[in-house]
């Protein structure tokens, strides 16, 4: 009975310490951006997958392949979203296959949040 209320604190200290090793690893750096994108990674497969690919592997005669793409990495996340917004028509000089990408991969109630979170998605490919 004598030893009990030091093993308590003991345990404490230890649950403080597991606590706080545990929100060391939420860090505001990786877990939102893991969350964003996982629904950006829901957005992508109703909007993009179908040009794209499930996994961004691209499609022949559609879209192109988004793995380890230079043009995706020589953007920043802002500059994608812009990117996502205008698509890139056919007509475009920079249009390589001579098929639309259409503005928001076609679907127009894509919001700005959401495009954030299909760029953090991209980022994984
Ligand atoms: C209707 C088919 C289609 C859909 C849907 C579509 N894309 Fe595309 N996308 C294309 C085509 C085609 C190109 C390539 C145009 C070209 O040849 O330059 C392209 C190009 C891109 C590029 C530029 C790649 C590069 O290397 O230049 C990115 C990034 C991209 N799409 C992302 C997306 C995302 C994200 C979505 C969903 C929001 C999406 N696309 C939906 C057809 C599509």
């Amino acid at each position: 009975m004598k030893g009990r209320p030091k093993l308590n604190a003991q345990s404490a200290l230890l649950s403080i310490a597991g606590a706080v090793i545990l929100l060391a690893g939420c860090g505001p750096s990786s877990e939102p951006n893991a969350a964003a994108a996982a629904k950006g990674r829901q957005h992508y497969l109703a909007t993009c997958a179908l040009c794209h690919g499930a996994a961004g592997e691209g499609k022949a005669r559609l879209g192109k392949t988004l793995q380890d793409n230079s043009f995706v990495e020589s953007l920043s996340d802002e500059e994608l979203v812009e990117f996502l917004k205008e698509g890139r028509p056919a007509w475009d000089p920079s249009n390589e296959r001579g098929i639309d990408m259409p503005p928001k991969g076609g679907d127009p109630t894509l919001t700005d949040d959401s495009l954030m979170e299909i760029v953090a998605y991209l980022r994984t490919l």
